[in-house]
């Protein structure tokens, strides 16, 4: 029995385009997107150059009007020297949000100085994404709400993380969040198994920390896979840069944990479609749908991945819950198991 659900939004993808073509692009990086049930993805600023300035963006979208098989929008990227010039590219409507690096992470991008966070939250209109670690997450949390800024939370991996983002809300701040499915289906645990496979940031928490996002699941708004390819050789090599795709396992994961009762096909839907909507405010895409058999069993495997990286931490992972067409449109641009673009 097939199941009918809006197409499907993630919040927070590296396609890597440009500069870093070699572990995915646009073409295959929007492919895995339908292969993954995904209509509409927000891909990330910090490419080679990284997307902080009008010529810089510029440049993408014309990359991806050539290249791109989804909607795609994008987020632009805070520098310690652009405050007052990203804000005036805030109206761009394919522009989400200003997304702030407050840890390092893979890329150039990172804040370093207080100063510098402040002048953004102070300066850009309208929401601005966050890539927040402990303290940083409670500083981002208390200078948003000191200049009224809606603020979005990206990839929350802890348990006092979750806990001050419920309690943020509970006081009616404009904040919102992301979990991805690494942080709600895997722990440091796995990390002794998987490697540098597991290695990202944030990096896997203890059970514990597992267990409070899904405590928390009605504090969560999206969940996002955070889509971070590289490729093989490069995590196995001598200095491996964090991320792992989960574009094409993201739905299948949930799918299951609706098929185990850990979570309602509502609810999976809101995290999927609602959430991400509602926090950036995107447009609906007309005659855009995907089926689903929320019966089927299968294994998740890198070689069947459209990724170019074609790995996956969740490798060889039984699941229930399988895509079975995408349709975008009004146009099949997957069916029977295969991207038709
Ligand atoms: C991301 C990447 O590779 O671009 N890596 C990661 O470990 N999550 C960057 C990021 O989202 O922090
Ligand atoms: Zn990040
Ligand atoms: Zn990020
Ligand atoms: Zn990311």
């Amino acid at each position: 029995m097939l199941t009918t659900l809006p197409g499907l939004i993630d919040a927070h993808v590296h396609l890597r385009t440009p500069g870093q073509t070699h572990k995915e692009d646009l073409s295959t990086g929007t492919r895995a997107a339908l292969a993954g049930g995904f209509t509409h993805v927000l891909d990330m600023p910090n490419t080679t150059p990284p997307i902080v300035d009008r010529a810089t963006l510029l440049d993408k979208l014309a990359r991806v009007r050539e290249r791109a098989h989804c909607d795609v929008a994008t987020f632009l990227g805070g520098t310690e020297a652009n405050a007052a010039t990203v804000a005036k590219l805030a109206g761009h409507p394919l522009v989400v949000g200003l997304k702030l690096y407050l840890g390092r992470t893979h890329g150039p991008l990172y804040l370093p100085h207080l100063s510098s966070m402040v002048d953004h939250l102070r300066s850009w209109p309208g929401i601005v994404a966050v890539h927040a670690e402990g303290w940083h997450l409670a500083a981002a949390i208390g200078i948003a709400r000191l200049f009224g800024r809606p603020l979005h939370c990206c990839h929350v991996s802890r348990e006092v993380e979750i806990e001050l983002i419920r309690r943020a809300k509970e006081l009616g701040d404009r904040v919102t969040c992301e979990v991805t499915p690494h942080h709600l289906f895997l722990t440091e645990d796995d990390a002794r198994r998987l490697g540098p496979l597991s290695d990202m940031r944030p990096t896997l928490g203890t059970t514990a920390d597992r267990d409070a996002l899904w405590a928390n699941l009605e504090v969560i708004d999206c969940v996002a896979s955070d889509h971070a390819p590289h490729t093989l050789e490069e995590k196995r090599g001598a200095d491996p840069p964090p991320g792992v795709p989960g574009l094409e396992t993201t739905l299948p994961l949930l799918l299951n944990a609706v098929h185990e009762g850990r979570l309602s096909l509502d609810r999976l839907v809101e995290l999927l479609y609602g959430g991400p909507r509602g926090v950036y405010g995107l447009p609906r895409q007309s005659e855009t749908t995907i089926e689903v058999d929320r019966s089927a069993r299968h294994v998740l495997s890198g070689d069947t991945l459209y990724t170019k990286c074609r790995w996956t931490p969740f490798e060889g992972m039984p699941v229930r819950g399988r895509l079975v067409s995408v349709t975008l449109r009004g146009k099949g641009v997957y069916v029977n198991g295969k991207v038709r673009v």
